[in-house]
């Protein structure tokens, strides 16, 4: 099978998916805007071919190019795993007629308003919502949906402009701030923890499914600095407490229609036990939630994901053995790492349930971490126990510092 691969070099995990495709027989092609040169080795490694297009954002020049390849090495399927080509990648099975995630199906999964229009007429729980493009239509949803209330970009990522507003004056200090984004979605506030929904699904089937929970939730670790937040694979998603998250995120894949490959939903834990929707991807998680997923059960998703797409199914066993947690930290002081404190003692305390330290070395330039959940690095734990897990994830948040100038 003859796989089309859209983005293999980016975000940083796509190599391994790359890699995990030709693991399971596929022949991949990728398609991508760097010369073949940039391409990280592995992702060189693992591909057939190559198409180079001067942008990825131009639909009609990458559709038209794949087509003029297509000629002369036909394709099998279209695959991505990165949110912003989702509807790129629906648009060229369409011009090429194969099968997968069309249009129609993909624009939900892009469009978070008609995303939630769905999801309600499914009879399932999502905020309250309004799709806005002017200030003023943002004032007269608020008074229709009431506060506090979230504002965001209808394609946003990266919690990028996502505002939690508090009241009606707090909104009009925010409305000039996002002039630059076209259309936001006006939003309920849900209390509550988050936690996500993550599957691989062949033919609609779920094959794997994880539950991950974010500490503390993503728009307060996005917002302030000093936190190093962590995302926590869960050993035991079966639990009571997390029922009505499972069910809502079976019942969104049912209602969305989707059939193979990655999905990555959030949802909120309400303090009454309510499961409320706050959003899907036609992918995987992102900030390395794949590898914490693979260290929880010993398994590679990566190519278990390849599996789903090309064979229609999963052959690796799926024993929860751990609880694994990734802490990303994020340097004090600006400029370069200058050095680092707290990871010897640390190591000599919990060295057997560390499997990865990614830390910059000094003299390394900091990250933007409010473009990057990545941020100045982080390390991977894993524990059989829950309560011990968070303690040495907290541990590591705490004691282990960063300091930059
Ligand atoms: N209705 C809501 N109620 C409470 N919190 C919300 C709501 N909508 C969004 N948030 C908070 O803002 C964060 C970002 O929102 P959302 O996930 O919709 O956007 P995003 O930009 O796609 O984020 P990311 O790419 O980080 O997943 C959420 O993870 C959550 O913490
Ligand atoms: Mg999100």
């Amino acid at each position: 099978m003859r796989v089309l691969m859209l983005a293999p070099a980016f975000p940083s995990e796509m190599p391994f998916f790359a890699h995990g495709l030709v693991s399971v027989g596929a022949e991949v092609v990728g398609v991508g805007d760097q010369p073949v040169a940039a391409l990280p080795p592995m992702t060189r490694k693992a591909l057939a071919d190559y198409i180079e297009v001067p942008s990825l954002f131009d639909d009609e020049a990458v559709v038209s190019g794949v087509r003029r390849f297509a000629e002369s090495a036909p394709i099998d399927r279209v695959e991505t795993l990165w949110e912003p080509l989702i509807v790129l990648a629906a648009r060229l099975r369409q011009s090429l007629r194969l099968p997968g995630l069309t249009l129609e199906q993909a624009v939900p999964f892009r469009d978070k308003e008609r995303m939630k229009q769905v999801l309600e007429g499914a009879g399932l729980r999502v905020p309250r919502h309004s799709r806005e493009s002017t200030a003023r239509g943002c004032l007269e949803a608020a008074e229709r949906i009431g506060f506090p209330l979230i504002v965001k970009p209808i394609a946003g990522a990266g919690s990028a402009d996502t505002y939690r507003i508090a009241d009606r004056s707090e909104l009009e200090g925010i409305l000039p701030l996002i002039r630059h984004v076209p259309i936001v979605s006006v939003e309920e506030y849900v209390e509550g923890e988050e936690y996500t929904f993550d599957t691989i699904c062949a033919d609609g089937r779920i094959l794997y499914y994880n539950v991950s929970w974010y500490r503390p939730k993503p728009l307060i670790a996005r917002t302030v600095e000093w936190i190093s937040p962590q995302t926590v694979t869960l050993r035991n998603p079966d639990t009571d407490a997390l029922a009505a998250g499972r069910e809502l995120g079976r019942a969104v894949i049912e209602a969305l229609d989707y059939r193979d490959g990655f999905t990555h939903m959030e949802w909120f834990l309400t303090p009454t036990g309510e499961a409320v929707f706050g959003e899907i991807g036609a992918r995987p998680p992102g900030a390395r939630s794949v590898e914490i997923m693979n260290y929880a059960c010993d398994i590679d998703t990566f190519s278990g994901w390849a599996e789903a797409v090309v064979h229609g199914g999963l052959s690796q066993p799926v024993q929860r053995r751990y609880n694994s947690a990734i802490i990303f930290k994020r340097a004090q002081g600006r400029g370069r790492i200058r050095s680092i404190s707290g990871l010897e003692s640390l190591m000599s305390r919990f060295d057997r349930h560390v499997v990865s330290v990614e830390l910059l070395p000094p003299g390394a330039p900091r990250r933007n971490w409010k473009s990057t959940l990545l941020s100045d690095g982080w390390i991977i734990v894993r524990h059989p126990d829950l309560p011990t897990l968070l303690h040495i994830a907290d541990c590591f948040g705490t004691d282990l510092q960063l300091y930059a100038e």
